[in-house]
């Protein structure tokens, strides 16, 4: 059978009409889809299936800013590889009729240990943006972390959605008003704090800056934070420096987790638990942020030899199937995030595209769990990688 390689796209065979083209897009969030105004998901078999319907839907300029990283974006392509150069060892003939793989988190009960992971202004993907997302995820029975970079304000998401959120956060410049968000985001039922740390200042984007990323004029982040303003790599004198003192300045009257984002090296994963972190997340920003970073895939074996246990462990970059999960797992991660996943979801499908990749991943996990012998998350050990 011969197929026309423009219809071949990475593990995906979709036929060329959900491929088309997006015509033009002009500035305003209600334009951001261009095709199809609701392509049939039911075609969709993997991930990277979703990926090609977004793309035919959402406008280049919105495609390249879910899909770029810093630079090069060899990072982005390390975490992806990383994961598949991992080979699985299974046990066979063990009773995998019944699965558990529910995680508690921080108290948090959660189905299955896929989480969303926090990613900026949504209403550039799709106009209902955040609303979709919180919806879609409650919908999936996924815990959301919404992002600093919303273009949602936090009561508007709450409304839409009573499902378990995370609120990522981007210290501010402005310490007081820090604090009054902090204490508004849990007010609105976040049960946890995710602060970014893994950015003094965003990476160099040259695909964004080459599709002139903007937001739209009637796209509004609320509570954008100063240091995704500094461009340039410079960071404005006038903004005050982010040390481990902010971690412990947090911690000391924020009444829920304090969890940090974007720990890649061992030794901060130590300073971390000693300024009182509640929690982990192993994360090099998707490739985002510093091009040449190894694959978090590389370095999360030790991490979780310094950490042994002592806080709950997560990990994000480059997961899209459910085998990826299993590794992670295995690695010594208590759950993972997705990133640009679900937002490929958000602009295929709005909040069903959302529950689509978020059920996509879960099945998946299942399917490699059962393959591996292994029933529980607990059974997943170093056992299961060759
Ligand atoms: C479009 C997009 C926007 C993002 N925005 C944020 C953000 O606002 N804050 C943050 O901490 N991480 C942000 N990230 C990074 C993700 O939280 C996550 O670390 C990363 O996407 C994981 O890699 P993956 O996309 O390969 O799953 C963003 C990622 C993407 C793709």
């Amino acid at each position: 059978m011969l197929i026309s390689t423009s219809s071949l796209v990475a593990g995906s065979l979709l036929p060329e009409k959900l491929l088309a083209k997006p015509e033009s897009i002009n500035d305003t969030a209600a334009s951001i889809l261009t095709a199809d105004p609701s392509p049939d998901l039911s075609q969709a078999v993997n991930l990277y299936d979703i990926e090609q319907l977004a793309k035919a839907r959402i406008g280049k300029m919105a495609y390249d800013f879910i899909d770029s990283g810093a630079a090069d974006e060899i990072t982005v392509k390390w975490n992806r590889e990383s994961f598949d150069k991992i080979r699985l060892k299974p046990r066979v003939l063990t009773d995998v009729s019944k699965l558990d793989t529910s995680v508690d988190l921080f108290g948090e009960k959660l189905p299955y240990p896929i989480l969303i992971a926090p990613s900026a202004y949504h209403r550039i993907i799709h106009p209902d943006g955040e609303i979709a997302t919180a919806k879609g995820a409650r919908a999936a029975q996924a815990l959301y972390v919404v992002s600093s970079n919303t273009t949602t304000p936090i009561e508007e998401i709450r409304e839409s959605s009573d499902g378990p959120l995370w609120f990522q956060l981007y210290i501010w410049d402005d310490r007081e008003k820090t604090k009054e968000l902090i204490f508004k985001v849990i007010e609105n039922g976040v049960t946890a704090i995710c602060v970014t740390v893994d950015t003094p200042i965003n990476g160099s984007r040259d695909r964004q800056i080459k599709s002139k990323f903007a937001l739209p004029s009637d796209v509004h982040a609320p509570y954008l934070s100063d240091r995704a303003m500094a461009r340039g790599g410079k960071i404005p004198q006038t903004l005050k420096p982010l040390t481990w003192k902010d971690i412990e300045w947090l911690k000391s009257f924020t009444k829920v987790p304090v969890v940090l984002k974007g720990i890649l090296n061992p030794d901060d994963a130590e300073l971390a638990i000693q300024s009182g972190a509640s929690g982990i997340i192993v994360s090099n920003h998707g490739g985002r942020n510093l091009d040449t970073l190894p694959a978090t895939a590389e370095v999360m074996p030790f991490i979780a030899d310094k950490v042994k246990g002592r806080v709950p462990l997560l990990m994000d970059g480059g997961i899209r199937r459910g085998t990826d999960v299993v590794k992670a797992l295995a690695m010594g991660a208590n759950a993972v995030l997705v990133g640009r996943p679900p937002c490929y979801g958000l602009g295929a499908g709005g909040a069903d595209g959302v529950t689509k990749v978020m059920n996509m991943l879960r099945n998946e996990l299942e399917i490699a769990m059962r393959l591996c012998g292994k029933p529980t998350l607990k059974s997943i050990d170093r056992s299961v990688l060759f």
